[in-house]
């Protein structure tokens, strides 16, 4: 078994896509927008929504892991790294899912699936800090974003140090 399924492969890479942009939209565009601007309704619109699919599909993606075969896991030469890996690659499935999760804490807590998404009119509270899954969802984001460093970092470092073509098991082909 050389790939991961052609299934994984995708979900991979798209969830990378939409995780990245969830990060990177959410810190920087969606948090920075006060609750009072017109156009905050639709960034959390877009960001609700993406923050569900990407939920969904982390889920799928673990569901379809479980039940598909794989690779063995890469060998770095130390027991210790290769530990570090597993454990990683676990982190990374449940550090998505926890930001998905605390993001509907939030929106639940501060009624926003009536505002945003079926029209009520309600005004959204003068800002979500007194929500205590907020305050869950930005430090995952944070820690979520080092992982995700460290993740890039571990790949690039099998790609073209340890030159193991870590990335044709990320992708299509002969299995
Ligand atoms: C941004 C969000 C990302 C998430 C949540 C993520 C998650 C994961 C997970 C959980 C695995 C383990 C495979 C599995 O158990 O299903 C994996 C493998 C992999 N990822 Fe990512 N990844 C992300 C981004 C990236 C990026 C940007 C790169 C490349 C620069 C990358 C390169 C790889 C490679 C090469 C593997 C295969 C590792 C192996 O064969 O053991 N990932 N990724
Ligand atoms: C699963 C992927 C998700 C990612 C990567 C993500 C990322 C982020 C980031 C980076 C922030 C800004 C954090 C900060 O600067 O402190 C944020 C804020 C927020 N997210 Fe998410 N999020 C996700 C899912 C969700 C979901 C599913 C919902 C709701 C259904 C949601 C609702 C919110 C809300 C209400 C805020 C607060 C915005 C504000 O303070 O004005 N997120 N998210």
């Amino acid at each position: 078994m050389k790939r991961y399924h052609p299934v994984l492969v995708t979900l991979h890479w798209l969830l990378a896509a939409l995780v990245l942009g969830g990060l990177v939209m959410g810190g920087q565009v969606l948090a920075k927008t006060p609750n009072t601007d017109p156009a905050k309704l639709f960034s959390l619109k877009m960001h609700m929504s993406i923050g569900i699919v990407i939920l969904v599909l982390m889920l799928l993606r673990l569901v379809i892991r479980f039940a598909t075969q794989k690779p063995p896991h890469a060998d770095i030469g130390n027991d210790l790294l290769n530990k570090g890996g597993v454990g990683a690659h676990y982190m990374l499935y449940a550090m998505v899912i926890a930001m998905g999760a605390s993001g509907l804490a939030i929106a639940n807590i501060a009624g926003l699936p009536a505002i945003v998404f079926f029209g009520s009119g309600e005004a959204l509270p003068a800002d979500f800090n007194d929500i205590a899954p907020r305050a869950a969802h930005g430090i995952l984001a944070l820690v979520l974003k080092l992982v995700i460093a460290a993740h890039v970092l571990a790949a690039l470092y099998h790609q073209y140090v340890r030159k193991d073509s870590l990335f044709s098991r990320m992708w299509y082909g002969e299995r």
